[in-house]
């Protein structure tokens, strides 16, 4: 089983829209509501590759009650934590000629017994996961050291954890060790305090994160593809998509693929690679199943193209 771990999920409400106009009413032509947070995408994807997912999440009011209604007709396993606040809602604005506008609010804020039961609901599910997936950003109220703490007593318990954040959250939990982190190229970018221009300097990127503590770093490139560097040494690899419909959550769906291979090793990048860009294929946030994964357009090396110039550099 794979626990997945979103601090901060919301209900995504999707308009489609003509053209954004500033300052008038605007009328939607369609309304969509989904669950969402990275986690929340990271357990669809793990449940659609035909793998066991449970989702904890910090849930309240009637937001959180739709959350919860939703994922269970998808058939996701939810361990809930019942929280004061209301979730949050996350508005899309997808105008005609396809540009995506999102407003994501800031969420409730977690009181102090609900850290505590957070927490609590991870140690329980903990026993059966054989990975530990934190994902996404952190609410009020809980302290940027959070992800170290969650780290620290998953390790305690003997269980893996696979880390997907940004920025203070990130590098305080870098000193607890995540055995795996998954920054995608603005992320890694951001840790280093530098761009990244080419592979070569995002591979010094991945290798500084593991001098502050990461034991992997699979790092998502997005159209570049992925580089994976662990103890054992630095790959590389790319995912040929000939058309692209909507990467959203394509950087959730390639840890997922990463993990259910086993979360090491060039075959689970070459995994991370298939289910980025299947995730890629299809419409909207669809993960994909096996029969959508297309292996034979992956390819995977250890002689890592060091000089390649990146077409999505990051600053
Ligand atoms: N335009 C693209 N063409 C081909 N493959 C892509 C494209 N965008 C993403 N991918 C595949 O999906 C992987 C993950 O994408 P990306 O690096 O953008 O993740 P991310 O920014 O973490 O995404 P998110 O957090 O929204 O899920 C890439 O490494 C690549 O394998
Ligand atoms: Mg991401």
């Amino acid at each position: 089983m794979i626990l997945t771990v979103t601090p901060n999920p919301s209900l995504d409400r999707t308009y489609e829209v003509h053209a954004l106009k500033r300052g008038e009413v605007i009328r939607a032509e369609t309304e969509r509501v989904d669950p969402g947070g990275k986690g929340v995408n990271v357990s669809r994807a793990v449940t659609a590759a035909g793998r066991r997912a449970v989702a904890v999440l910090p849930l309240g009011g009637a937001p959180g009650a739709l959350v919860a209604d939703l994922l269970d007709a998808q058939g996701i396993e939810v361990a809930p934590v019942p929280i004061a606040g209301a979730t949050r809602s996350n508005i899309a604005l997808v105008e005609a000629d396809g540009t995506l506008t999102k407003i994501n609010a800031p969420g409730p804020e977690l009181s102090a017994a609900e850290q505590e039961l957070l927490l609590e609901t991870v140690r329980e599910q903990s026993p059966d996961a054989d990975w530990i997936a934190c994902c996404g950003s952190l609410p009020r109220g809980l302290a940027p050291s959070w992800y170290a703490d969650v780290v620290t007593r998953a390790h305690a318990g003997g269980a893996r954890i696979a880390l997907d954040t940004s920025g203070r959250a990130l590098l305080e939990a870098l000193r607890a060790r995540p055995d795996v982190v998954k920054p995608n190229a603005e992320e890694l970018a951001e840790a280093v305090g530098r761009p990244l221009a080419t592979v070569g300097d995002a591979v010094k990127a991945a290798e500084e994160l593991r001098r502050w503590g990461a034991r992997t770093v699979l790092a998502s490139l997005g159209a570049d593809g992925q580089l994976l560097v662990d103890d054992a040494g630095t790959w590389f690899g790319t995912a040929r998509v000939d058309a692209v419909r909507s990467n959203v959550g394509a950087g959730d769906s390639s840890l997922a693929g990463f993990l259910v291979a086993g979360g090491s090793g060039p075959e689970a990048l070459a995994s991370a690679l298939a289910h980025g860009a299947a995730a890629v294929r299809l419409p909207g946030s669809v993960m994909p199943a096996p029969a959508d994964l297309d292996p034979a357009a992956v390819s995977v090396t250890a002689d890592v193209p060091v000089d390649r110039v990146l077409e999505e550099a990051a600053s």
